[in-house]
């Protein structure tokens, strides 16, 4: 349902990331991982439109989407929600689901809050409360939740579990599964990488900007080298 191909991308005429492939199938939880500094922000901005492509394509339920702005990305099926910065910590738990609403152009609100919060359900009883006075997990749960209104078909995350703990982490992942359950594909960059492998059906591998290495997410957790290199396996 969705292609990257040969896509080099970048800032001010630097590339970034190179020759980029990828695909995300209906139904699939895909996983990117990599070092630091590998590029899996600037390909997440490259495919959202925040960042121009400068070579390459992207292709979405078989049209092209290449160089298209956020919003109309956005009205194609596709969200997203950025590593840093993904709510407005000033407005409450409600005033930023209303943004979502406002942006997606929902008509019945009731149906799908009620299906957002079936979701989480932590939310609803917050629902007044300032973001910004939320935990970390709770916040990153609103973040999830606001990307979701409108149904999209395809969920880009970057790096949702980011310095949470543990047990917050688990539960991140069980909602992302019932979010694909609920038919929204995903692709998540990920830092907590066996986690995310361990819900994810195919995961790539990104280094210095190029594609490192594709596949199964289990053949990834079963490979020696790859966990050395990714997994802090011994
Ligand atoms: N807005 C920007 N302008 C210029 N360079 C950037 C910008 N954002 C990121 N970079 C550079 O792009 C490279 C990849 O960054 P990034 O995509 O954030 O990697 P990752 O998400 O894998 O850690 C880094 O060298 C970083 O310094
Ligand atoms: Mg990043």
């Amino acid at each position: 349902m969705f292609k990257v191909s040969g896509l080099h991308s970048g800032y001010d005429g630097t590339i970034i990331i190179e020759d980029i492939d990828l695909n995300v199938q209906t139904d699939e939880i895909v996983t990117i991982i990599g070092p630091n500094g590998s590029g899996k922000s600037t390909l997440l901005k490259s495919i959202f439109g925040i960042v121009k492509p400068q070579q390459g394509q992207i292709e979405f339920l078989n049209e092209q989407i290449t160089g298209m702005k956020p919003f109309r990305v956005f009205e194609k099926g596709i969200s997203y929600v950025p590593q840093v910065e993904n709510i407005f910590s000033n407005l409450t738990i409600s005033e930023n689901l209303d943004i979502g609403f406002y942006t997606s152009k929902i008509k019945d609100t009731k149906d799908e809050l009620d299906k957002i919060y079936s979701i989480f359900p932590q939310l609803k009883n917050k629902n007044s409360i300032k973001s910004g006075n939320l935990s970390g997990g709770e916040r990153q749960m609103l973040a999830i939740a606001r990307a979701l209104i409108g149904d999209p078909k395809l969920l880009l995350l970057d790096e949702p579990t980011a310095s949470l703990a543990p047990n917050l982490v688990n539960e991140i992942m069980q909602k992302l599964i019932q979010i694909k359950e609920s038919g929204t594909s995903i692709l998540l960059v990920e830092q907590n990488a066996k986690k995310s492998l361990a819900i994810s059906d195919r995961c790539y591998v990104l280094a210095m900007g190029k594609n490192f290495f594709d596949g199964k997410a289990s053949e990834v957790i079963n490979n020696k080298e790859l966990g050395r290199m990714f997994l802090g396996s011994k």
